[in-house]
């Protein structure tokens, strides 16, 4: 299925939250459906709205719900980076990474993808995916000189003969534990920032094809 600039291929709401569940198997095929053709056309940039909405609710419930209800509240399990070792939970940070490796290798209409980055990676794998579009775009959006910081970014890019709609949405240090285990953390490098409350500390970036 082809995703056009101004979406000609029209999805639901219902199917669009199903992708960004990883729910793919009882998703109806949103080009042949013809309850989908009459729900309407959304751009790429809608489209990538509606999934940062499904991500952001996903990663605030896992943090509070899961994470800090358990691990600090309740103190019944505690959340650790080896987890696995640990028989702990997943970092928010790893929780969403593998959704997204989950939805990397999913079956879908269209080859969308999404991924939690910074100018400041933890995880040095996850800079890896930064292309120059994604470069400008987090350097946009996180540093506070920017006039732009703080703000959703958009651009687009082209690889490999396939033009991308890139969506960057800023993630901030909403709780104590992001900056005191960020600037804490022995992957900082010698520029890391010193992370303070409601900093952005990086960006979801989701990145939707189009053709024109
Ligand atoms: C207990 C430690 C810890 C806490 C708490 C934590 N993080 Fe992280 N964060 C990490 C680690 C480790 C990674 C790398 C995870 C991975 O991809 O393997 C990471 C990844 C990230 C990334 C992606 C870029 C990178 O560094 O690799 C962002 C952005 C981020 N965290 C922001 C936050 C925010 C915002 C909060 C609070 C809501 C937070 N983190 C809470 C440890 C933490």
């Amino acid at each position: 299925m082809k995703v056009h600039r101004t979406y000609k291929a029209a999805l639901k709401s219902s199917t669009l939250i199903a992708l960004a569940m990883g729910i793919t198997a009882c998703s109806e095929k949103a080009d042949t459906s013809k309850e989908a053709k009459s729900a309407g056309h959304f751009s790429a940039e809608q489209v990538s709205e509606a999934l940062y909405t499904v991500l952001k609710s996903d990663r605030k419930v896992y943090a509070s719900k899961i994470v800090n209800r358990l691990a600090k509240d309740e103190q019944v399990i505690a959340a650790h980076e080896e987890w696995l070792e640990n028989k702990a939970l997943l970092l928010p940070a790893q929780m969403f990474r593998e959704g997204a490796e989950e939805v990397d290798s999913a079956d879908k209409p269209f080859e969308f993808s999404y991924s939690l980055q910074s100018l400041w990676p933890l995880n040095y794998e996850n800079a890896k995916k930064q292309t120059p579009a994604v470069v400008e775009g987090l350097k946009a959006v996180s540093i506070e000189s920017s006039p732009h910081y703080g703000k959703k970014w958009s651009g687009e890019e082209e690889i490999a003969g396939q033009k991308y709609f890139v969506g960057i949405y800023p993630d901030r240090a909403v709780a104590p534990a992001c900056w005191t285990c960020h600037n804490e953390h022995e992957n900082t490098k010698d520029e890391y920032p010193v992370f303070k409350k409601n900093d952005v500390m990086g960006g979801i970036v989701i990145r939707i094809p189009f053709s024109d």
